[in-house]
């Protein structure tokens, strides 16, 4: 039991966009619990401590402020608050192997295994110890075995409690969440382990949404999650195709297939694919799993998903080229939004980037505009030639051939688009990967319109 004002201490091990925001939220529900959160980046840590945050989410700053001093701390002593703590969050990150055996598909859990053996190094009291990272099933037997390794005596009891929130609506997933999923074992140990973490969500969670089920079940029910929604954004887009083959409307499908209340009409929105951190990353991991135990038709199976995912953009970048008359050397091409969707500056694994590469290879001229991701852009980009980074969409259209919408923003629903059209070269092409646009408004300012998945809007 932590001493002083607070009930229990936590610590949250990782800083990123998953550790930061999840624990702002226990530390602005649960004012008798203190929350540190640690990171071995010294400049990510630094960032949290000042008023401009290593990421941007919307609702996110007010939240920090309001905790941060009181119960919420951020810090790179994390030996110091690991030796403290009661209950440790790991949120480390997890990305794809790029190296060895399963490179391209395991999770590389370098990370994660160094957190676990800091964790043993500087523990002298019992502490929960839980999974907040996605990670492959049967992850918890590995850190159990670092944690209880040699001579320590101290008992470490480990949880799964995945995290389900999406960049960019981070705050509401959280304080609103569909369900909070908490794997334990069924010892006596286990079951006291995971009351304590359902004691924390009670704060603010009804009861309900609460979840309890064993380890396994909650690590495999992360991966399953991303699989199904990006499955859905997959199968979707390869109707797009088909849309486009036959003159039928996407729009209208998605429509009438969501009516369906078995199916649903969240998450079949045609584009250009899905990006972010996860979905490709969660979906390889699953896959290597059942590669792992020899499940190939199942395998087979997922692997479908992220096939469909790059043979939407190679087909978008086809169809760029075909309506443009089979050349895009030394044409300039407006990119409008780089992050993997809106309201976040994030850009892991967006379609832009092999939008763009695509593009530089046959030798277009490239301005990208986003109104949050250019750094994060520049740096995906590093090497590349012949790439404009421009704050103002405006001068980013500016004698460009066509635009190539990646991001949904907002924003880019309210640009004066006659004035974007007068100052480009014509014929002007406008490509709409998210049918974010008015395409028919378009077409009327002069605009050859190419949306996914419906027909094109053309003026010859
Ligand atoms: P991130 O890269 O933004 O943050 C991870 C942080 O961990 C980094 O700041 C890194 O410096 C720190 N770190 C790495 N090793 C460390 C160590 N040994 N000690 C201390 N700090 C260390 O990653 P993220 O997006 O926050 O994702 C974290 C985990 O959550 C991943 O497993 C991811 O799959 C999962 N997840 C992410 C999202 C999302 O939307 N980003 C959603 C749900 C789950
Ligand atoms: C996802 C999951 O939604 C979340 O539950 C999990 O915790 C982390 O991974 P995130 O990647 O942040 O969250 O965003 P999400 O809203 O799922 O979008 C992912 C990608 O799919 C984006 O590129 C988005 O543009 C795309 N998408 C989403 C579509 O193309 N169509 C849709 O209908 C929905």
């Amino acid at each position: 039991m932590s001493e002083g004002k607070f009930y229990k201490k936590i610590v949250c091990i990782g800083a990123g966009y998953v550790g930061g925001p999840t624990m702002t939220i226990i530390a602005n529900k649960c004012p008798n619990y203190k929350v540190t959160i640690v990171d071995i980046s010294k400049p990510r840590i630094d960032a949290w401590n000042s008023d401009d945050l290593p990421i941007f989410e919307p609702g996110l700053k007010e939240r920090v402020e309001k905790s941060r001093g009181k119960n919420l701390f951020f810090s790179t002593d994390v030996d110091k608050e690991i030796a403290e703590a009661d209950i440790i969050f790991v949120s480390v990150n997890t990305p794809t192997k790029t190296f060895g055996e399963g490179a391209g598909k395991a999770a590389d859990l370098q990370f994660v295994e160094l957190t676990a053996r800091r964790i043993k190094e500087n523990s002298r009291s019992d502490k929960i110890v839980i999974e907040k990272s996605t990670l492959p099933v049967r992850s918890a037997e590995a850190l159990e075995a670092i944690l209880h390794s040699g001579n320590n005596s101290v008992h470490f009891e480990i949880l799964s409690n995945p995290e389900f929130m999406a960049e960019g609506t981070a705050i509401s997933d959280m304080e609103y969440p569909d369900r909070v999923l908490i794997g334990s074992k069924d010892t006596e140990t286990g079951r006291i382990a995971r009351d304590e973490l359902v004691k924390i969500y009670a704060h603010w969670v009804p009861k309900e949404k609460l979840i309890t089920t064993n380890l396994w079940s909650s690590e495999l029910s992360k991966l399953v999650s991303n699989a199904f929604l990006a499955q859905r954004i997959s199968s979707i887009n390869s109707i797009s195709a088909i849309c486009e083959a036959t003159e039928a409307d996407i729009g209208e499908v998605a429509f009438a297939v969501g009516k369906d209340t078995r199916i649903g009409e969240k998450f079949l929105q045609a584009g250009i694919g899905f990006g972010g951190s996860c979905f490709r990353k969660d979906i390889l991991n699953l896959v290597y799993l059942c590669e792992y135990y020899q499940l190939n038709e199942v395998a087979d199976f997922w692997k479908q998903v992220i096939t469909i995912n790059d043979y939407q953009v190679n087909r978008f970048v086809k169809r760029m080229l075909r309506a443009m008359f089979n050349t895009l050397v030394g044409k300039k091409i407006a990119v409008f939004g780089f992050a993997f969707k809106p309201d976040t500056g994030d850009t892991r694994d967006t379609p832009a980037i092999y939008l763009t590469r695509q593009l530089c290879e046959e030798k277009a001229r490239l301005s990208i505009t986003d109104p949050h991701a250019l750094e994060n852009a520049k740096k995906d980009l590093d090497g590349l030639k012949g790439i404009e980074y421009i704050e103002d969409p405006y001068s980013a259209a500016k004698d460009a051939h066509c635009i190539a919408l990646m991001t949904a923003w907002d924003e880019y629903r309210s640009l004066d688009y006659q004035k974007i059209y007068d100052s480009m070269e014509k014929p002007a092409f406008l490509f709409d990967g998210r049918n974010h646009l008015d395409h028919q408004k378009l077409f009327d300012i002069g605009f050859n319109v190419f949306p996914i998945g419906k027909p094109p809007l053309l003026h010859h």
